[in-house]
């Protein structure tokens, strides 16, 4: 007998459903609550095998046997070989049996049947369990139940490969999950190490300078404190009034370096605006006395790109190598402060290897025709307390403060000088254009 069109309408629905369940214990119970409730089998059991193909545990059971609902309280566990049930995990073929009564390898239960139909459960050629189902009549099953068993059966093998492919899948993405996990924790450990090292090293500088600082300080209170010294053991003297003086020096010293100690350390306070570089120089230069002023000269070509720097920094750059230019030429010479836009070419300068990279800038130089620097000393003029001006006179800060604020305005600062031949000081800043 063919199966009902009904019946074909039911296992339609039971493939569509399949879809939406989310477990293997779901799809269990699902199939035999349905085999039961819907393809109007008396009962339906349902076996699990185990990993190792020895034994098939009852996960599922629907009908007057199990008045439990969703709970099976002692699950049978019949090995592979053992009874219907384990002859079909073993064999891997469906059976059918006609009358119980006069069959062998039937283990009766609590209420005992006369006919059982078993089919296996497959999944990718391995039996992963039995659907089961029996019946109070003998004869009660025949091929339309086998179809329909067997048909479940596929479609129940399909799911449990399904889940099984969701199951690995999720399983693959918790262990990318995890080394993901695993990789940024290496990095923020990378990281916080870096920072660590950062802070040790911003330690150790800030410790030098302030030993430096500290020892400085005290050449000078020493100078104070001796001079006045001199001026208490007899202030009427000529003498004490030299002392007076060159404690009110040694002060003004004491005072400028604790400026310059400021400034240094307050490099992150910058105000950055677009700016005319021409503007900032012309303002540097009305500021300056008399004296200063009729020993510069200026070089300003017009049309310069914008830079983005803070004009006070500026002033300070300026203000320390006009210092540096003056005090290296003497009494004679001409500070000439030059502005002038450059197009930096790939192929230009290929030996500066620390230069900036190519592009727009405007290039800020103070050029002197001073005394000029040895070749040997050059590395060293940019460090902190390095000074070749005599004791007390030069605290060997300026061109730190120089470099710190250029770079903080992301330019870069060259020099280019020899002995006697005076010296050229070159600020590169990144065009905004
Ligand atoms: N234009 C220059 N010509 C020759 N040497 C220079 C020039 N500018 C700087 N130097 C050398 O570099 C050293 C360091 O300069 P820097 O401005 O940092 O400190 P300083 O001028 O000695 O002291 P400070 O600027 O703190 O008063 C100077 O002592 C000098 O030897
Ligand atoms: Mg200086």
């Amino acid at each position: 007998m063919p199966m009902e069109a009904s019946t074909l309408r039911t296992l339609n629905q039971f493939a569509v459903d399949l879809i939406q369940i989310p477990s293997t214990e779901d799809l269990f119970w699902y199939v035999a609550q349905n085999v039961v409730g819907r393809l109007n089998f008396v009962d339906c059991v349902i076996y699990q095998a185990n990993e190792e193909q020895t034994d098939l545990r009852q996960v599922a059971a629907w009908g007057d046997k199990n008045p439990f609902g969703r709970n099976i309280l002692n699950p049978l566990i019949i090995p592979f070989g053992r009874g219907i049930t384990g002859k079909v995990a073993q064999t891997r073929r469906p059976v059918i049996v006609d009358d119980l009564l006069s069959d062998q390898n039937y283990i009766p239960d609590t209420r005992p049947a006369r006919s059982e139909i078993c089919v296996p459960l497959l999944l990718r050629g391995r039996v992963v369990g039995v659907i089961d189902s029996e019946h109070p009549d003998p004869q009660a099953f025949g091929d339309v139940e086998l179809e329909i068993l067997d048909t479940v059966a596929a479609m129940t093998g399909a799911k449990l490969e399904l889940l099984a492919e969701a199951q690995r899948s999720a399983q693959r993405y918790r262990e990318l999950v995890a080394s993901h996990e695993q990789l940024s924790e290496e990095v923020s450990a990378r990281k916080a190490l870096e920072a660590k090292l950062f802070e040790a090293r911003r330690l150790e500088s800030i410790g030098k300078l302030t030993g430096r600082f500290a020892h400085e300080f005290n050449n000078l209170l020493t100078v104070v404190l001796g001079n006045l010294e001199v001026a208490e053991a007899d202030p009427s003297t000529a003498a004490a009034r030299q002392g007076l003086r060159d404690a009110r020096l040694a002060g003004e010293r004491g005072a400028k370096l604790v400026r310059d100690m400021l400034s240094f350390a307050q490099r992150t306070r910058l105000n950055r605006v677009d700016a005319d570089l021409n503007l900032i120089v012309a303002g540097f230069a009305d500021r300056q006395p008399a004296t200063c002023a009729e020993r510069l000269a200026f070089d300003l070509r017009d049309g310069l790109w914008p830079v983005s720097v803070d004009a006070k920094a500026v002033d300070e750059i300026l203000k320390n190598l006009v210092e540096n230019a003056l005090d290296a030429m003497g009494r004679e010479g001409t500070v000439v402060i030059r502005t002038e836009n450059v197009q930096k070419l790939m192929t230009e300068e290929p030996t500066a290897l620390q230069g900036p990279p190519p592009g727009s800038y405007v290039r800020l130089s103070v050029v002197d025709t001073g005394a000029g620097i040895p070749r040997e000393r050059i590395s060293q003029i940019f460090d902190p307390f390095y000074t070749t001006k005599p004791v007390g006179s030069g605290t060997g800060l300026g061109l730190s403060i120089v470099q710190g604020l250029t770079h903080q305005m992301g330019g870069t600062v060259t020099v280019v000088s020899e002995t006697d031949n005076g010296s050229t000081f070159r600020l590169l800043f990144p065009a905004i254009k």
